[in-house]
C-alpha cells in the first residue's frame, strides 16, 4: 500500500467484554434477501410515514405516550446522552457477539479521512474507539490534503468491494478543491452508513419511501427524544440549521414523527421569535451560544448539536467545546435540555454502530 498515495492503513483492534455474552438480541434471517423496504424497518426509530389525509391523530397509527404535562417549579431534565449511549452500545455488543459467536461474522466499518483537521482526527479517534467497544472490525484510510478526489473516490470504490467492509464513512468536511458530492455519490448505497447518499437522503424525504440508512446525528436526537418519551406528534419543532449532516436530516425525521417543523437559518428573519414558539429546539447552527434563554419557550425541549471550540485558558488543550445553547439561561426555561459534551455527541456515535450493524446484516442475509 501507499506509494505516492501516501495512505495509512490501519486494522484496528477488537475488543469484546465478556459480560456481554449474557445478551443476544440477533437472529440472522437465512434464506432470500430482503426489500429495501424491509431492511429499513430494522432502524427502530424510523417513524410511520404520513398518511395522505389531514386528520390529526389516524387511528392506524400508534399513539406515542403523551408528554407529561410540564411543572414549571420542577428542575430541568438534564438528557444524559452518555448513559443513553453506553445502553445502545452494549445492545449492539450483545448483536455483535452473537453474529460471532453464532454465524462466525463480524461487521466492518472503513472509515476515510482526508487531512490533517484536528477536530476530524479527534472525532475519527472516537468513532474507531467505539467500533472497538462493540466488537466491530474498522478499518482507516489516511490521505493526505494534497491528494486528489479521484484518489478518494478510489479509495471509497476499494471499500465498496471489500467484502469485510459494511459501512464506509468519510470524514467531513473534505478539503475545499474536493467535490463532497462526487466522492460521497460514489459510497455503494448499501455501505452509506452516514445516510448522506443522495438516494438515502431522498427516500428519507418522501412519503412512503424508506431509506436504507438515515444520518446519525438526526438518529440521536430522535433517540434521546423518544428515550425521554417526548411525544412529537402536532408538536412544533424548530430546527435551527440546515446542513446535510444534521439540520436538513432532522428536519425530515421530525416530520416523519408529525411534528410541525420551521427550519431557521441564517438568513431567517427574527429567529428568535419563531424559536420562542417551539416546543423543540433543536440547534444545529455551529454558532457558540446563539440560543439564549430569551430565545426559548418556558417548558420547551433544547437539543444542543452544536460542538463549538472555545478558548479556555484553564482547560487541558486551551480550549473547550460548548454547544450551540447557552446552557446557564437556557436551563432556567427549558424543561429538558442536553449538555456539550455529553450529550447528542456521545449517541450520534453510537447511531454509527447501529448503522454499521444494520448494514452487516443486512449483508450477511444477502449471502446465505
Ligand atoms: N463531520 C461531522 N459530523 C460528521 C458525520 O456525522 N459524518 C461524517 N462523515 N462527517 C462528519
Amino acid at each position: 500500500m501507499g506509494g505516492a498515495m501516501a495512505f495509512t492503513w490501519r486494522l484496528t483492534k477488537r475488543r469484546m467484554a465478556p459480560a456481554l455474552f449474557s445478551r443476544c438480541h440477533a437472529t440472522l434471517i437465512v434464506g432470500g434477501s430482503k426489500t429495501e423496504k424491509e431492511a429499513a424497518t430494522t432502524t427502530s426509530i424510523l417513524g410511520p410515514d404520513l398518511p395522505d389525509i389531514w386528520s390529526p391523530l389516524p387511528t392506524s397509527l400508534p399513539r406515542p405516550m403523551p408528554m407529561p404535562p410540564v411543572n414549571h417549579a420542577a428542575p430541568p431534565t438534564i438528557i444524559d446522552g452518555k448513559s443513553i449511549a453506553e445502553e445502545i452500545r452494549s445492545e449492539i455488543s450483545a448483536d455483535v457477539l452473537h453474529l460471532k459467536s453464532s454465524y462466525g461474522k463480524v461487521p466492518g466499518l472503513a472509515v476515510i479521512l482526508v487531512g490533517q483537521r484536528r477536530d476530524s482526527q479527534s472525532y475519527v479517534r472516537y468513532k474507531i474507539k467505539a467500533c472497538n467497544q462493540v466488537g466491530i472490525r474498522s478499518l482507516l484510510a489516511q490521505l493526505p490534503d494534497s491528494c486528489s478526489e479521484d484518489e478518494v473516490v478510489d479509495s471509497v470504490t476499494r471499500f465498496n468491494q471489500d467484502p469485510s467492509v459494511h459501512g464506509i464513512l468519510v470524514q467531513l468536511p473534505l478539503p475545499q478543491h474536493m467535490d463532497e458530492e462526487r466522492i460521497l455519490g460514489a459510497i455503494s448505497l448499501q455501505k452509506d452508513v452516514d445516510g448522506f447518499h443522495p438516494l438515502n437522503v431522498g427516500n428519507l424525504a418522501l412519503r412512503g419511501r424508506q431509506p436504507l440508512f438515515i444520518p446519525c446525528a438526526a438518529k440521536a436526537c430522535l433517540q434521546l427524544l423518544l428515550r425521554h418519551q417526548i411525544d412529537l406528534m402536532g408538536k412544533h419543532a424548530v430546527v435551527i440549521g440546515r446542513s446535510k449532516v444534521v439540520g436538513l436530516p432532522t428536519s425530515l425525521l421530525l416530520q416523519r414523527h408529525h411534528a410541525t417543523v420551521s427550519i431557521v437559518h441564517a438568513f431567517t428573519h427574527r429567529p428568535e421569535e419563531i424559536t420562542r414558539e417551539a416546543d423543540i429546539v433543536i440547534s444545529a447552527a455551529g454558532v457558540a451560544n446563539l440560543v439564549r434563554g430569551s430565545w426559548l419557550k418556558r417548558g420547551s425541549v433544547v437539543i444542543d448539536v452544536g460542538t463549538n471550540p472555545i478558548e479556555d485558558p484553564d482547560s487541558e488543550h486551551g480550549y473547550r467545546l460548548t454547544g450551540d445553547v447557552h446552557f446557564d439561561e437556557a436551563v432556567k426555561v427549558a424543561s429538558a435540555i442536553t449538555p456539550v459534551p455529553g450529550g447528542v455527541g456521545p449517541v450520534t456515535i453510537a447511531m454509527l454502530l447501529s448503522n454499521t450493524l444494520d448494514a452487516a446484516k443486512e449483508a450477511f442475509r444477502s449471502s446465505v
